[in-house]
């Protein structure tokens, strides 16, 4: 990659596609316009409402459902299909499938997640409803490398979220998704825009 180069991101989705939906306007005209470009939009399940928000915007995209195959099978069918597009990264934006190391492999350093939650304190599915029934006062977001285990990878970035008087799963929800909104494009610009200077796609240098 050169220093003129834009990013190439497949951005990998489950369901409403909301994260998705800002990292794509963030590419068109905002913050991520000059590093990153969605070279498709990959999901696990065909009826993702995030699938169609995708192809509203000219986005190419693909899906396999995962019901009838191994997650060996998937994968590899995956990494394959995902040769027609040349990811330098994969973007994860809710979705909810665990990757394994056959694909963590191919993609070694290079998939990047959004976890509603400190993912030092909280791994796994639903992060604002532990906040909400655990009371918390504020929670975090957390942006982060994907490894092999659960939410474990190396943090690139962190940011609280006041949750004082949210009183309802939805309002901590709420709160959380326009936080995620504006710090996930933030994140990969800025990472990116120090890859683009370093002329490598790899994760040294961070
Ligand atoms: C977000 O809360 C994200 O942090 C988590 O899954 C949710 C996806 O929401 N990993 P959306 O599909 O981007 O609207």
């Amino acid at each position: 990659m050169t220093g003129n180069e834009r990013v190439k991101i497949a951005v990998f989705i489950s369901g409403r596609g909301s994260n998705m939906l800002s990292i794509a306007k963030s590419c068109m005209s905002g913050i991520l316009a000059n590093c990153a470009e969605i070279c498709t939009v990959f999901s696990d399940n065909p009826a993702s409402p995030g699938i169609q928000k995708a192809s509203e915007l000219g986005l190419r995209s693909f899906c396999i459902p995962s019901a009838r195959l191994s997650r060996v099978e998937f994968e590899t069918k995956l990494i394959a299909d995902l040769e027609t597009y040349k990811p330098d990264y994969i973007v994860l934006a809710g979705f909810r499938r665990i990757l394994t190391k056959v694909f963590i492999s191919a993609y070694k350093n290079r998939i990047i997640n959004i976890h509603p939650a400190d993912s030092k304190a909280f791994q796994g599915l639903n992060g604002y409803k532990w906040a909400f029934e655990n009371k918390l006062p504020k929670t975090f977001i957390t942006v982060h490398f994907v490894d092999e285990g659960v939410d474990t990878g190396e943090v690139l970035a962190k940011q609280c979220v006041d949750l004082t008087g949210a009183d309802t799963l939805d309002e901590v929800e709420k709160r959380g998704l326009a936080a995620e909104h504006e710090l996930y494009p933030k994140v990969l610009a800025e990472f990116f825009s120090r890859k683009g200077n370093s002329s490598s796609t790899g994760k040294s240098g961070v």
